[in-house]
């Protein structure tokens, strides 16, 4: 376990010939200084953020806005351009991979395709097992693991063709047992007697000539039999214990997906980076993997950074979110407050589903905000943030379930409904102004009521739920 910090994090990648050109005309017709270089790409720009020891962190923003760029830095998959990484008490930023103590679950998962499940649950147990035995750092994780995984496949596949699966398996087993053989030999020809030793080698010696044949049949030691325990308590959690001796080509997407997340999760790294883990798993599934997985970071108590683009994901299984956008962070905190507070407006309607409405008002101080269409008070306890904001321009955000029916009233917005769409809990509305048809909403309201296409309604707006923004800053004014 440890904690994670990053201080600002840079990442560009160099741009093509083409691209370069392309950008180069940008740069000459903007203002913004990260569109300063016309050779590079920048991807990360200034990222400052501590995951604390223990801490679920939610990695969240838009297709291309660099998440999986800053888990692969944190991974030791990407150079930094620059900034700095810490992993627990070590700065990591010249450390390969395999010696980052991390475990990464990637969008494009790779199991060892001759493996069954359950040796590719246990494969990085082994490793970490016996490495700690003999004071190495478990090796081979991130990128190392999955190069590995292809290159055993590519040797096995030149092997199938001049030998067959069954002679394979037996000259196998043959050169395991003649190794072992020659080391029992060699140590009792060349040492005095130590009991210890004479017995691991035994021991190493039946678990090796065993390892080929199906789990329940093998020579487990001490060792095999902790980390059988804790392959089968993962693959229970994650409920692919029916699949353990399974062939990774032997399985579906979404199962693959399960196992590639069990083999990180029966490691004890000091950090889990998981980049889209659920997206190939139905509705259902993923509900559940998502409740697994939290329930299994919990128990472990491993910092985790999680990568995703669902909302629901990340207001669900998050200590903590971290929204990006186009390479920086717009607000890093607790779901609910990302909800109730949003610190602007790309914030504000990224996270909430329908999204938020926006209208740009008119401010008079002290508390009246007005719209070509309705005009309203705000209540009294606003008054004094908004003072300097007298006569200005603003925008107002609604979200969609703060907006209600009502009966027919002076003070209430009269909307025509142009699309309906009832979920069975809940209905959601889109609806346009009566007087202004292109002013368009978006609703949220209770399924009970039916509600045709076409149909007039009459609604009222939340008042000490509304937002707004500074129209020039794009931040958030009210409530901060
Ligand atoms: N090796 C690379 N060379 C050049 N540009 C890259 C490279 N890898 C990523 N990028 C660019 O960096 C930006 C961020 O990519 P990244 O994969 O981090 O996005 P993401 O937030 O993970 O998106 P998604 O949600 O689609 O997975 C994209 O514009 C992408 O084109
Ligand atoms: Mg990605």
């Amino acid at each position: 376990m440890a904690q994670v910090v990053l201080e600002n994090i840079y990442k560009s990648f160099p741009l093509r010939q083409g691209e370069q050109e392309k950008k180069a005309k940008n740069v000459a017709e903007s203002v913004s200084p990260e569109a300063s270089s016309s050779t590079s790409n920048s991807v990360l720009r200034r990222i400052n953020l501590t995951v604390e020891d223990g801490e679920f962190m939610v990695l969240v923003g838009p297709s291309g806005c660099g998440k999986s760029t800053l888990l692969r830095s944190i991974a030791g998959l990407e150079v930094l351009t620059a900034g700095n990484i810490w992993i627990g008490d070590r700065l990591v930023n010249d450390l390969p991979p395999k010696d980052r103590d991390i475990a990464m679950v990637f969008q494009n998962y790779a199991l060892y395709p001759h493996l069954t499940v359950y040796d590719n649950l246990a494969f990085g147990l082994r490793r970490s097992q016996t490495e700690e035995g003999t004071g190495k750092k478990e090796e081979g994780r991130g990128k190392s693991e999955e190069g590995r995984a292809k290159k055993e496949e590519r040797r096995r596949k030149s092997e199938e063709k001049t030998e067959t699966e069954t002679e394979k398996s037996s000259r196998v087993q043959a050169e395991v047992i003649q190794k072992k053989l020659e080391e029992v030999i060699n140590y009792l020809a060349s040492n005095t007697v130590n009991n210890d030793r004479i017995y691991t080698l035994g021991e190493d010696f039946l678990v090796g000539a065993t390892r080929k044949l199906p789990p329940g049949l093998r020579y487990l030691s001490e060792r095999e039999k902790a980390v059988g325990e804790r392959v089968r308590a993962v693959a229970q959690l994650l409920q692919i214990e029916p699949l353990l001796n399974r062939l990774p080509k032997q399985l579906s997407g979404g199962q693959k997906q399960r196992v590639a997340l069990g083999r990180a999760m029966a490691r004890n790294p000091a950090v889990f980076l998981m980049d889209e883990p659920l997206s190939n798993l139905d509705a259902k599934l993923r509900a559940e993997t998502r409740s697994q997985i939290v329930q299994l970071q919990r128990q472990l108590g491993t910092t985790t950074i999680y990568v995703t683009h669902d909302q629901t994901e990340a207001m669900t299984m998050g200590d903590r979110i971290a929204i990006m956008n186009a390479g920086q962070l717009q607000q890093v905190a607790q779901p609910l407050e990302l909800y109730n507070k949003p610190a602007n407006l790309f914030v504000a309607e990224f996270i909430g589903s329908p999204p938020m409405n926006f209208f740009p008002v008119q401010f008079t101080a002290p508390l009246l905000i007005s719209h070509p269409q309705f005009r309203f008070t705000l209540p009294d306890i606003w008054a004094k943030n908004l003072q300097k904001y007298d006569g200005r321009g603003l925008i107002l955000g609604i979200r969609p379930e703060h907006l209600s029916i009502h009966p027919p009233a002076t003070k209430n917005l009269s909307v025509q409904v142009e699309i309906v769409e009832a979920l069975g809990h809940e209905t959601y509305l889109r609806v346009c102004l009566t007087d202004a048809p292109a002013v368009r909403m978006q609703v949220r309201v209770p399924p009970e009521r039916s509600i045709r296409v076409g149909e007039e309604l009459w609604l009222a707006i939340t008042h000490d739920k509304i937002h707004l923004f500074d129209p020039d800053t794009e931040l958030a004014i009210f409530p901060r």
